[in-house]
């Protein structure tokens, strides 16, 4: 194998709170992963923008009020580092039937290949988006946006740091042979895919990325909230840290998607356009309209509630009663946080109705935490339909039923419109360019990403934001793109 053609100090290269230096078995498996991490970063990492010099920020602590700084760096020169949240002393188990004992601090052999899975499963998800994302920097609608985009990028890079850091650490040689692994599986592969749907999908153009950072990394961030409460507590305290990174990542999702709300309101606006279904006459004037920003959204939302599995599931049993993987803020629910005897209320269909069933609470771990995810991309539907109102163009952003256009889960059979309604497959089919974007609308989207890169200068399509990166004026330049 490859080994590392300079000499790399592992101590001051990767910033770290896990006392690195001190840790030799940690140190020479991490020298042996990282060359290769980095051919991967510049073979599949952003495409095109390796010698930019971005303007990022890097977890260099995990004290909340100083975590990070910003400068200038190289994209490969990243200083990905292992972080994990303060240990709290005293920490025990919060749910399951290990309930109350402390918490572990090396793996329980009992639940060894579990816990393995639910990271490598997790891991999967950091280089995978990375993969999906790499060819965008040639259509940046700004430098703002492309920093944003990097930021994006180097933060799922660390996250993959921070599964792996667990595999090396815990799980000896089958941990190491998944971290090789994690870096040899592809994004929309055919013969080595990554493990879960909607991280092979395309991510063709910047409006998907925003989908995606709102729908799907949030996803992610549900999924890390979970894990956060684990008994397994290197797990907890990694994905805890995780999250203050995940923060920004929702950030640009729904700011980014708000700013092009803005963008084609103000323009239908100042063009006397009322009627948001005017399609013809409000693309001519080189804004997304909103009937297509909702079948994107949709297309976003079905396959990001693909990621939580079935609704009904042991494996989400047994990960639970296990302590692995508790429910979205776990601590501070009202129950015993043992569910034996507890039901919880799942949607399911029965003969031609969708009836909400008492369901076994253990079995409806995953039903649960989609609908936490449901309620919680709502808020930010909220807040993009405020955006739509102040401007004063009727228009509502909405969520179709949990049963449309699912590969995965109790619905995944079905034909079901965005409204509920079941319906044979054919009528399914012939309708569904008017709940999901059609090749017309993605070729529209497509014509519209042409890079802009003058510093304090937007694509047509979308507003500026409103402030910029760590206080920086509206004409810094976040990505010098040809530094000499
Ligand atoms: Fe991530
Ligand atoms: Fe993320």
């Amino acid at each position: 194998m490859n080994k590392p053609s300079i000499e790399v100090n592992y101590d001051e290269l990767i910033p770290n709170n896990v006392n690195l230096s001190e840790d030799r078995a940690l140190k020479k498996a991490l020298e042996a992963w990282h060359p290769g991490y980095i051919d991967w970063w510049k073979n599949m990492g952003p495409e095109g923008f390796q010698e930019a010099q971005v303007y990022l920020r890097t977890a260099v602590g995990v004290d909340p009020a100083g975590w990070a700084t910003f400068d200038y760096v190289k994209m490969p020169e990243y200083r990905w580092g292992i972080l994990l949240a303060p240990k709290e002393e005293g920490r025990t188990i919060p749910f399951g039937k290990h309930k109350g004992e402390p918490v572990w601090q090396e793996v329980p052999a009992e639940y060894r290949s579990m816990l393995r899975r639910l990271i490598v499963i997790q891991a999967d998800t950091e280089p995978a988006s990375v993969e999906q994302q790499r060819h965008l920097g040639a259509t940046c609608p700004s430098l703002y946006d492309l920093r944003n985009l990097f930021q994006v990028n180097v933060e799922e890079g660390r996250h993959l740091w921070a599964m792996v850091y667990l595999l090396q650490k815990y799980f000896g040689k089958d941990g190491r042979e998944e971290a090789k692994a994690l870096l040899n599986r592809r994004s929309g592969s055919e013969d080595r895919p990554r493990i879960l749907g909607a991280f092979n999908e395309d991510t063709p153009d910047w409006l998907s990325f925003f989908m995606f950072t709102f729908f799907t990394d949030r996803d992610g961030k549900m999924q890390l909230a979970s894990l956060a409460q684990s008994g397994f507590d290197p797990l907890s305290r990694s994905c805890r840290f995780m999250l203050m990174e995940e923060a920004h990542h929702m950030f640009v999702g729904e700011s980014g998607v708000g700013r092009i709300i803005q963008r084609t309101c103000e323009a239908m606006k100042a063009a006397g356009i009322s009627d948001p279904n005017e399609i013809d006459a409000i693309r001519k004037l080189g804004v997304i309209d909103l009937p297509t920003l909702q079948k994107k959204a949709n297309f976003h939302i079905t396959v990001s509630r693909d990621l939580f599995g079935a609704e009904v599931s042991t494996n989400g049993a047994n990960a639970f009663n296990a302590g692995l993987k508790g429910r979205y803020k776990e601590t501070r629910i009202e129950d015993d946080h043992q569910l034996e005897n507890d039901t919880y209320p799942v949607l399911k269909l029965e003969g031609d109705q969708f009836v909400i069933r008492d369901t076994p609470a253990l079995t409806a771990i995953n039903a649960r935490l989609l609908d936490d995810y449901i309620k919680d991309c709502q808020a930010g539907l909220n807040r993009w339909n405020k955006i739509i109102a102040k401007l004063g163009v009727t228009f509502e952003f909405s969520q179709p039923h949990p049963a449309f256009n699912r590969q995965v889960g109790e619905f995944s059979e079905l034909s079901v419109s965005p409204d509920g309604k079941l319906m044979s497959k054919e009528s399914w089919q012939q309708q569904q360019d008017q709940w999901l974007p059609s090749e017309s609308d993605l070729a529209y989207i497509n014509s519209l990403m042409k890079a802009v890169t003058e510093p304090g200068e937007y694509a047509g399509w979308i507003a500026p934001p409103k402030e910029g990166i760590n206080k920086q004026g509206g004409d810094f330049e976040y990505v010098c793109i040809d530094p000499e």
